[in-house]
C-alpha cells in the first residue's frame, strides 16, 4: 500500500489525510519501473494516516473476541451471500437455523438456481422481506448462466447481479475472496460515525461514501476478510445501537471521537423516519369441518405470493363479514371473535381484527369459491408444512394449532441450544 512520506513530505502527507478523512477517493497504482520504462500496474490502497493506525488493534481484538459462527468456520462464497443477507433480516442467533436448513436444503448456487418458488419462500419463511431470497434465486440463474455456477470473484461483478448492493459485494469480495473493499452496513456505519464524529446524516449517500471511504483506507490487504468481519463484530458487541456501548471494551476506545466526549449516544445522525402508514384490516379464519381456506397473494406487492388467511380491508362487524360470505356463496354456522393482532412491517403496519367462521359444506362448493377467490382449501397440519404463511398471520395460526415449519425449526433450535 501507499503510505506518503511524513519525514521528507509532510505537506503532502497532511493533504492527502485531510483529503481522505473528507471522503475523497485517492487513487495510487503500483509502477513497475526499469532502465527501460515505468509501467503503471495494480491498484494500491492508500494509507494517509490516523484511521489506519486502528486496523491492527481491530484485528488483536478480532482475533481475542470473534464468535464462533457457521459462515465464518467453512468460508464459501456462497455460504458468506447466503448468511449476509439472512443476517440484513434479523440477529445472528435467529439465523443459526435458517441457516443450517437452506444449506441442508440447498447446498450449493445450481440447487438453489432450480428450487421451487414455494421451496425458497418456506426456507425464509418467518425472516420477511422476501423479495431477497426471490433476488437470490434470480442472481444464482444468472450466476448459472453467466459464470458457468461459479460466484464471480470481484466487488464489481458481483455488485451486477440483482439483490447484491455494495455492502453484500464487499462482504462476499472481502471475507470469501480477500478483496481489499469496504462492506458497510448500518452497523459499520454507526462504528465510523461515533469514531469519527460524522455529522451528516448517515441515511444520505453521500455520507455513506464518505464513510465507506474512511473504511477503504483501513482495509489490510492481507487480511480484508477478518477486517470486514471485525468491523461488523464490534457493532455488534461492543459499539451497538440500543443501549449503552461497552467504551472500555472497545479496540477503538481510545481514538474515538465521540467517545471522548462523552457524546457516543449522539451518533450516529439520522433523519427522523415518515411514520408508517396504518392499514386496518379483517382476517378470516374460514373452516369446514376439516379444511382451512389460505388465499394466495398476488405475485407482485408486499408478502407477494406468500399464503394468508383471506383478508377484508377495514374492521368488519360480524354481520357484515356474515353478508359478505353469504354473497360469495358460503353459508356460516359460526362466528367468533378472536383477538387483535398487529404486525409491523417497514412502511406500513397492519392493525387486525379476526374472526374464525364455520362454514358449512365448504367442500360441495369450494372448487367454484376457491378458484374465484384465489383459495385453496387445506388440512390445518399441511398448511403448516407447505405453505409459506408470514408471520403477520402468527395470533391467528396459533388459534388452529398450526404450527409453521419456521416455528418449528425456532421451537427445535431453542430446544437444543
Ligand atoms: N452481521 C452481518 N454480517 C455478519 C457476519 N458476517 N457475522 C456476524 N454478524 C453479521
Amino acid at each position: 500500500y501507499l503510505v506518503p512520506n511524513e519525514r521528507t513530505q509532510p505537506e503532502f502527507a497532511e493533504a492527502l489525510r485531510r483529503a481522505q478523512e473528507t471522503g475523497v477517493k485517492i487513487l495510487a497504482y503500483d509502477c513497475i519501473v526499469t532502465p527501460e520504462k515505468m509501467q503503471i500496474d495494480a491498484p494500491v490502497p492508500v494509507r494517509t494516516g490516523s484511521l489506519v493506525e486502528l486496523t491492527n488493534p481491530l484485528l488483536a481484538w478480532y482475533d481475542k473476541n470473534r464468535r464462533i459462527l457457521p459462515w465464518r468456520e467453512d468460508v464459501t462464497p456462497y455460504r458468506v451471500w447466503v448468511s449476509e443477507i439472512m443476517l440484513q433480516q434479523t440477529r445472528v442467533e435467529a439465523v443459526k437455523p435458517y441457516f443450517a436448513r437452506f444449506m441442508e436444503k440447498l447446498p450449493n448456487i445450481k440447487a438453489l438456481a432450480e428450487a421451487q418458488e414455494e421451496t425458497i419462500l418456506k426456507l425464509w419463511e418467518g425472516l420477511g422481506y422476501y423479495n431477497r431470497v426471490r433476488n437470490m434465486q434470480k442472481a444464482a440463474q444468472v450466476i448459472l448462466q453467466d459464470y458457468g455456477g461459479k460466484m464471480p470473484d470481484t466487488y464489481d461483478k458481483l455488485q451486477s447481479l440483482p439483490g447484491i448492493g455494495s455492502y453484500t459485494a464487499g462482504a462476499i469480495a472481502s471475507i470469501a475472496f480477500g478483496e481489499p473493499v469496504p462492506a458497510v452496513d448500518g452497523n459499520v456505519l454507526r462504528v465510523m460515525a461515533r469514531l469519527t464524529e460524522e455529522r451528516g446524516d448517515i441515511s444520505c449517500q453521500a455520507v455513506k461514501k464518505k464513510l465507506e471511504e474512511k473504511v477503504r483506507c483501513m482495509i489490510p490487504r492481507e487480511r480484508a476478510g477478518d477486517f470486514t468481519q471485525a468491523m461488523i463484530e464490534v457493532g455488534a458487541l461492543i459499539c451497538v445501537p440500543n443501549g449503552a456501548p461497552r467504551c472500555s471494551e472497545c479496540p477503538f476506545e481510545v481514538n474515538c471521537k465521540a467517545h471522548k466526549e462523552g457524546k457516543e449516544l449522539e451518533y450516529p445522525c439520522k433523519a427522523p423516519k415518515n411514520p408508517r402508514r396504518i392499514e386496518k384490516k379483517t382476517i378470516l379464519v374460514l373452516m369446514d369441518e376439516n379444511k382451512v381456506a389460505l388465499h394466495k397473494r398476488p405475485e407482485k406487492g408486499l408478502l407477494a405470493g406468500m399464503y394468508e388467511f383471506p383478508m377484508l380491508e377495514g374492521y368488519k362487524k360480524k354481520k357484515e363479514v356474515l353478508d359478505l360470505l353469504k354473497e360469495s356463496g358460503l353459508d356460516s354456522l359460526r362466528i367468533l371473535s378472536l383477538c387483535d393482532a398487529k404486525h409491523i412491517f417497514s412502511h406500513v403496519e397492519w392493525h387486525m381484527k379476526g374472526y374464525a367462521v364455520r362454514v358449512d359444506e365448504l367442500s360441495e362448493k369450494k372448487e367454484k369459491i376457491a378458484e374465484k377467490y384465489d383459495l385453496v382449501f387445506v388440512e390445518p397440519k399441511e398448511a403448516g408444512r407447505r405453505y409459506p404463511i408470514p408471520s403477520a398471520f402468527s395470533v391467528y395460526l396459533k388459534h388452529l394449532n398450526i404450527l409453521r415449519e419456521s416455528d418449528k425449526l425456532k421451537n427445535e433450535w431453542e430446544r437444543e441450544h
